[in-house]
């Protein structure tokens, strides 16, 4: 059952909807939110699947969700209206803000009020409007359309309203409504705010090719915890016997060939798996299984540390070769590093790494062939693997951390040059890169997500 759908906007959309029959989350387990970060027109498109047994079950809640889900059927209307027309209007930002800000006093002067009798439930309310300003922000930055901004501003002035009326009369008020109101408001501008929450990959689109350039085998890169002012590119072309790093100001700078600087690190890098993480490049050393951190700034090596037990020297590469044993990665929970050991009958190893002293934190054994992968990154704690490193590759393997557990996937990619020596995921970006037989290219990828809001009330 389908129930509602869809608020669009040039940048943003999120669709709803209620699977009752079919969906087993538990009430607890709050809402299901798909995203991914852009579509084709740039959009970010969430969509939601409402808890199922708050839907589905007669209790209390379900006349709440039923409201709620009357609310946004209701949203679905402007969608039509939304879709027609891609007006942008900043004002209307800057209004919502000032709503936002006048809600918020206006909360704290009923709190003040109302102290003795309600204080407790209004210091919810108020906290969950705090929890709103931080999007405001978010919302610029996806320069939210007009229509959409207007009628978040009209949900608000409806609130407000409803604050009103409480203040005037004492204890007539549907507090539970305005709660679920408020919830609401907070859930569906969270839900679209896929950059922020972790998820599980559901597809691969792309490649962009950004440049031509190097030979088959190498590796570029942008750091994933730089602030979005700072999109300096890396690029090391070849996977060994190399220590020159070429760094490049912008993207635009990269793609045409503009180096603003020029690194010659202290030891020889091995395989094409190194990353930037705040500034500084992890990568593994020539012919030895010591991952090194290099601080671009310093010019000097503040930590490096052998990772015990790791094949290296193409003991366990990738399905390519090319001294790719040990793979560096970072995703949203931190720094990885994914490699093979005897101990593990060169299978694949994964290990949580502290990026300061590159200390292994934690480590997860998988029955994964190393040498059967063709590339791996991490996502958000789970790792995937591709099963070939050439045409028809996919996305084959999935392993989480979270619950030490696999499973086979099928998500498939355009490997449109034939080769892939390189294949990291930003999550910055939300973006993977890749080195496509000289090619450098960038895949977009989808999430699922599971957003926790606490529709107790
Ligand atoms: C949906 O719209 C109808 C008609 O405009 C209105 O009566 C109803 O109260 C709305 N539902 C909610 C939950 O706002
Ligand atoms: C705001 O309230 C008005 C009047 O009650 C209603 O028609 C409108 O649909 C409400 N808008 C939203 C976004 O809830
Ligand atoms: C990925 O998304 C960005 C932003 O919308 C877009 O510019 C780019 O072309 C997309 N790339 C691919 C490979 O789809
Ligand atoms: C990045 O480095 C700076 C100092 O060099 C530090 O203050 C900051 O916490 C680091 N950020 C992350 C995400 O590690």
């Amino acid at each position: 059952m389908r129930l509602l759908l869809s608020v669009l906007s040039p940048v943003l959309s999120l669709t709803i909807f209620g699977l009752c029959p079919t969906l087993t989350i538990g009430p607890k387990e709050g809402w299901q939110v798909y995203s991914s970060a852009q579509d084709a027109d740039g959009r970010c498109i969430c969509t939601v699947v409402a808890p199922e047994q708050s839907l589905c079950s007669r209790d209390a809640k379900s006349r709440q969700l039923r409201q709620l889900l009357e609310k946004v059927q209701n949203m679905s209307q402007s969608i039509e209206v939304l879709n027609l027309r891609t007006q942008r209007d900043f004002q209307y930002v800057m209004k919502m803000e000032n709503q936002m800000k006048g809600l918020r006093t206006k909360f704290r002067q009923i709190e003040d009020d109302r102290k003795s009798i309600i204080a407790r439930n209004f210091q919810e309310l108020k906290e969950t409007m705090d929890e709103l300003n931080p999007l405001i922000p978010v919302l610029e930055q996806y320069k939210m359309d007009a229509a959409l901004i207007s009628h978040f501003k009209e949900e608000i002035r409806n609130l407000s309203g409803v604050l009103t009326g409480i203040q005037e009369e004492l204890g007539a008020f549907d507090y539970d409504e305005l709660y679920q109101r408020v919830l609401r408001l907070d859930s569906r501008l969270r839900g679209c705010m896929g950059k922020l929450t972790c998820g599980k990959l559901m597809k691969i689109t792309g490649p962009a090719t950004i440049k031509t350039s190097g030979t088959r085998f190498g590796a570029w890169m942008t750091d994933p915890v730089a602030s979005t002012r700072n999109n300096r590119v890396w690029y090391m072309d070849g996977y060994t016997n190399s220590k020159i790093v070429r760094e490049y100001k912008t993207m635009d700078d990269f793609v045409s060939g503009a180096v603003s600087r020029t690194y010659s690190l202290p030891f020889k890098w091995e395989g094409t798996n190194h990353i930037v993480y705040n500034g500084s490049l992890y990568y593994n050393k020539y012919q030895s299984n010591i991952i090194v951190k290099y601080s671009f700034e310093s010019g000097s090596v503040l930590a490096q540390r052998a990772l015990e037990f790791a094949g290296f020297y193409n003991m366990y590469p990738y399905t390519w070769g090319g001294y790719s044993d040990i793979d560096v990665m970072t995703d949203e929970l931190g720094m990885w590093v994914v490699y093979a050991t005897n101990q593990n009958a060169g299978n694949v190893v994964i290990s949580q790494i502290d990026p300061d002293t590159l200390h292994v934190l934690n480590t997860w054994n998988t029955e994964y062939s190393k040498r059967n992968a063709g590339e791996s990154f991490m996502i958000c704690g789970t790792l995937y693997i591709s099963n070939s490193h050439l045409s028809g590759a996919k996305i084959y393997y999935a392993y989480s951390t979270k619950d030490s557990s696999y499973e086979y996937i099928d998500i498939p990619f355009h490997n449109q040059y034939f080769h892939i020596s390189m294949l990291s995921y930003n999550a910055r970006e939300r973006a993977l890169y890749a080195w496509n037989n000289g090619h450098q290219v960038i895949f977009n990828i989808t999430l699922f997500h599971v957003i926790k809001t606490d529709d107790d009330s």
